[in-house]
């Protein structure tokens, strides 16, 4: 057993991780999964509920840890409050709580008379609850400058969070009912990598909607009410995730500017062949294409970046070599190395004779 671990620590994390496994289901926290820094004493685990006896756990300084929360031992600045009914933030929060999980709760509120207690808060973890409306504008966490992760998904928000701490990492708040985005909310986030804002009710981007984001990674704004892709996005982004919205068409400079993209999410959208123009995936820092489940019926053109490219459940029935090799000749080629065409209107018969010199690098096709 010592010669498979490093140190006895590090056995117990793996075991407490396999059981995490089996138990987050039904919370998915955005569905991106969380980087855990354990070198910066991070918790691996987001709940403690349903395990063996969570009452174990709650052997660190049981006198200061809060009616209703579990305090666990192995990470003493965490307190798990989550699926315990709590209809708000429990009073008393110890001074050094650097992780605060309340998710799962009947919580309406964020007072701020409570949080500042705990200005070390590094994770504020309150998805699953009713906060409502714009209840969280306001300065509520301006002095909690150590606040890196702010988790709200599934709450009934109607606007995003302003006066965020500028430390600030990553902002989840998928399936809320946010309608619009004001100038400058975001301004002065310059660390914030991960923004998910799917499954809310937004319908355009203003232009300064997003000043101020200048490292913006991912940005998911799939399963809101958008009509065309949204203009003014953060130049910086390289994930973008824009699936479950109604686009009639995508323009020629649909997505010029963004000079880092490389994975580009567009599934059940209802895209259709006339309406995507023959420039709209010339960017040619992509990687990874989502197109399935729209209403293809020709491979649309794509840039010899290009490595993943999902076309399944479209109704295709034409594979044009024109699409991955717009250039004759050897030089030019397709990077491609897995593309999916299944469920689509077409058989392997009916590939070019000679696809093989152009998806020369093709690992997998699937048809
Ligand atoms: C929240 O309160 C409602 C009733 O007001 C109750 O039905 C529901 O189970 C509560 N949810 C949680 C997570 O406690
Ligand atoms: C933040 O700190 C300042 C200065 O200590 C204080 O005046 C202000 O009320 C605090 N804000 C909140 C929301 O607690
Ligand atoms: C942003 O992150 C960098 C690198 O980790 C850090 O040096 C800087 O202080 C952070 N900025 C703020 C406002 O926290
Ligand atoms: C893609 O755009 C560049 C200019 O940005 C252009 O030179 C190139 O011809 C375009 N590619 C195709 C396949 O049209």
């Amino acid at each position: 057993m010592a010669s498979l671990c490093a140190s006895a620590l590090l056995c117990v994390l793996c075991v407490w991780d396999c059981v995490w496994a089996s138990h987050t289901s039904h919370v998915d926290y955005g569905g991106v999964p969380l980087w855990i820094d354990r070198l910066l004493g991070e918790p691996s685990v987001m709940s403690l509920n349903d395990r063996l006896d969570p009452y174990r756990y709650q052997a660190y300084n049981p006198e200061t840890c809060p009616h209703g929360c579990f305090c666990p031992i192995q990470w003493p600045t965490a307190l798990y409050c989550d699926q315990r009914a709590l209809t708000g933030v429990p009073a008393g929060l110890p001074e050094d709580t650097q992780y605060l999980f309340l998710q799962s709760n009947n919580i309406t509120t964020l007072p701020s008379s409570v949080l500042a207690e705990a200005t070390e808060l590094r994770w504020l973890i309150v998805d699953q609850n009713q906060l409502q409306g714009d209840l969280l504008v306001g300065p509520v966490l301006q002095n909690h400058t150590e606040l890196r992760y702010l988790f709200a998904n599934h709450n009934r928000l109607s606007a995003v969070p302003r006066g965020l701490p500028a430390g600030l990492r990553q902002l989840r708040l998928a399936y809320n009912q946010i309608s619009s985005i004001g100038a400058d909310t975001f301004q002065g986030l310059q660390n914030l990598t991960v923004l998910l804002l799917q499954g809310n009710h937004l319908q355009t981007i203003q232009p300064k909607s997003f000043t101020g984001l200048l490292n913006l990674d991912l940005l998911d704004m799939g399963e809101n009410r958008f009509k065309s892709v949204p203009t003014y996005l953060p130049s910086s982004v390289q994930q973008l995730y824009l699936s479950g919205n109604a686009f009639s068409e995508l323009g020629e400079s649909s997505f010029v500017g963004l000079e880092r993209l490389k994975y580009l999410r567009l599934s059940r959208c209802g895209l259709q062949n006339p309406g995507v123009h023959p420039q709209a995936f010339n960017v040619s820092t992509l990687v990874e294409l989502d197109l399935s489940y729209n209403r293809l019926i020709v491979t649309p053109m794509v840039p010899t970046s290009l490595q993943y490219l999902y076309l399944e459940a479209n109704e295709i029935q034409e594979f044009k070599l024109s699409s991955f090799c717009p250039d004759e000749g050897s030089l030019s080629y397709s990077r491609m190395r897995i593309l999916r065409m299944d469920g689509n209107k077409m058989s392997y018969s009916q590939l070019p004779l000679d696809w093989v010199y152009c998806l020369r690098v093709l690992q997998n096709i699937f048809i």
